[in-house]
């Protein structure tokens, strides 16, 4: 096998490591514009450094669209495992290379980068990936996580251990929880736990349509703090959506940004168990909102046809069918990867979301997947 040969196939084992399977007729197509995410990316870059004992040119990768013939275009020129430029040949007496120190994403840089440093989730620059820093202590950890999310829209770190109260002593230390209206579940814990019961759908298991916290029942949420104590599902199962709804508003196809800013959107809540408080018939909520930080969309999209649904949502005055319409392209163009962050939970992962900045959702649990998510919900302090 070529040395080309080899790096490609490098590249695809790592992609398809993390279930990202790239056919060879797309090794020359962008990956992110295939789905791979820009955590992703890291990981495998991360994983390709460590697999070839050799420093790759990030800003170089980074400067044009990643793909599996350019990643490995560089992998080729630092030579196959082992015999890196510099190295002794094989065979030399030298030992050929330093002990090996596995690097890890945080250490590795990004083609967006916030002023902190962190890279980002989607390419229009929402989210922020953190490191857990050695020696990092949660009361050290959570303004800097609260402030990526905040500056960033989201932020996640990966590795933690937290069990309920440390969870809970986590939200409560990043602002106040919110004045609770829901039927289930605390604001500083709210176990979604893919629950078999009939009738459940906010947890329960089926998909969750892009949503903003609170909307239903009228209530402010700045912060969404999720953290995975148990996950084990079918790659496309059980993931959550984070949408950078800013960009997407400021990017939006004008046939879909004249429906939101001059129709207006009304709701009927089918899970009463959930949102108790909520009126029994169709209901008004504005399509913006502004609590002072920002002004930004306050919405859902649809739940798909099939599934059970916690609400439905239309357009007020419109002709049913092209209701539908609305909602299906307005959710295709949310999902666009430049503005949707898709999470593939591990066990120890924390997303903090900024629910002023973002929409998010998930996809349906699968019939055999574990997925115990803690979530907490905080509102901030107004702005002076
Ligand atoms: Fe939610």
């Amino acid at each position: 096998m070529s040395a080309d040969a080899r790096a490609r196939a490098a590249v695809t084992e790592e992609l398809a490591r993390l279930g990202f399977d790239v056919p060879e007729a797309a090794y020359g197509q962008d990956l992110i514009g295939l789905g791979v995410n820009s955590v992703a990316l890291v990981q495998v870059l991360s994983a390709l450094e460590d697999r070839y004992d050799a420093d790759l040119d990030m800003d170089g990768l980074f400067a044009a669209p990643l793909t599996v013939e350019r990643i490995a275009a560089q992998l080729a020129a630092v030579g196959p495992p082992g015999t890196a430029p510099g190295a002794p040949a094989p065979g030399a007496s030298e030992p050929a290379a330093p002990p090996h120190v596995p690097r890890h994403e945080p250490n590795v840089r990004s083609p967006v980068s916030d002023t902190a440093g962190y890279p980002h989730l989607t390419a229009s620059g929402m989210g922020a990936l953190l490191p857990w820093e050695p020696g990092d202590t949660l009361e050290a950890a959570g303004p800097r996580i609260r402030r990526a999310a905040m500056d960033s829209g989201c932020a996640l770190m990966r590795g933690l251990t937290l069990d309920e109260e440390q969870f809970k002593l986590l939200v409560r230390s990043l602002g106040t929880t919110v004045d609770h209206r829901f039927g289930e579940g605390q604001a500083d814990l709210l176990k979604l736990n893919a629950s078999r019961e009939e009738g459940k759908v906010v947890t329960g298991r089926g998909p969750l349509p892009l949503h903003t916290d609170g909307l239903l029942v009228g209530e402010r949420v700045d912060l969404i703090i999720l953290y995975a104590a148990e996950f084990s599902d079918a790659p496309g199962s059980g993931e959550t959506f984070v949408c950078d709804q800013l960009a997407a508003w400021r990017e939006m196809p004008e046939a879909l940004r004249r429906v939101i800013e001059e129709r207006e959107l009304e709701y009927l809540v089918t899970e009463r168990g959930y949102f108790p408080t909520v009126p029994e018939s169709w209901y008004t909520i504005p399509t913006t909102r502004d609590y002072g930080r920002v002004r930004s969309l306050n919405l859902t999209t649809a739940f798909p046809p099939g599934v059970l649904r916690s609400w439905d949502v239309r357009v007020k005055g419109m002709d049913g069918a092209a209701s539908e319409r609305f909602f299906a392209e307005l959710d295709a163009f949310l999902h666009a990867p430049r503005y949707a962050y898709t999470h593939r939970w591990e066990v120890g992962d924390l997303l903090v979301i900024d629910n002023q900045r973002t929409l998010h959702g998930r996809t349906a649990i699968s019939p055999g997947g574990t997925r115990v998510l803690y979530r907490g919900q905080l509102t901030l302090a107004q702005p002076a």
